[in-house]
């Protein structure tokens, strides 16, 4: 009886924890997220982490004035292969450009939306984002200096 209680004071737990997470829509649901899905490997505050993990503070809104950046940020593995649903995704996206970056986001931005991260993430970027990102920036260096 006891072991059958156990089991549903954790299953009751679970699913509380999981529907707050999927109804993100408060800061402080986002913060959460990222605390859960990305802080692991770009910190509290998205700081660059050696060559690997780069800086997202003060940088990644830049990639919203570059041809391809708007998708790149959804395509890249961290976001696009998380286990947080479009909607999510997309408040969580819109929450790390206005915290992180908000002095590059360009005047005429459009938040993501969940439809937009739902067509982005069907085409998933893999070991080649590095290289992608790359790319995204050496043909804009004007906009990363
Ligand atoms: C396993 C480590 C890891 C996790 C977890 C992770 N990321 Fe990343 N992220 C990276 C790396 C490494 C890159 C650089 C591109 C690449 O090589 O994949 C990156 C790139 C990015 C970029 C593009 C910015 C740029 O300058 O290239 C964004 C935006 C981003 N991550 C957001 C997130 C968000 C949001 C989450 C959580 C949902 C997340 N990441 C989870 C490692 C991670």
């Amino acid at each position: 009886m006891a072991g059958f209680i156990c089991k549903l004071v954790v299953f009751v737990l679970a699913s509380i924890c999981q529907i707050s997470l999927w109804a993100a829509d408060k800061p402080q649901d986002n913060q959460v997220a990222w605390m859960l899905g990305c802080q692991g490997c770009h910190g509290a505050s998205g700081v660059a982490l050696g060559n690997e993990v780069p800086a997202l503070e003060n940088t990644v809104a830049r990639f919203l004035s570059v041809q391809g950046g708007r998708e790149y940020l959804i395509r890249v593995p961290g976001v696009a292969m998380s286990h947080l649903d479009n909607a999510a995704i997309a408040q969580l996206t819109n929450w790390m450009l206005r915290t992180m970056d908000p002095d590059h986001i360009p005047l005429n931005f459009e938040e993501y939306s969940a439809l937009e991260v739902g067509e982005l993430r069907q085409n998933p970027l893999g070991f080649e984002a590095a290289t992608v990102r790359a790319q995204l920036v050496a043909k804009n260096a004007k906009y990363f200096d």
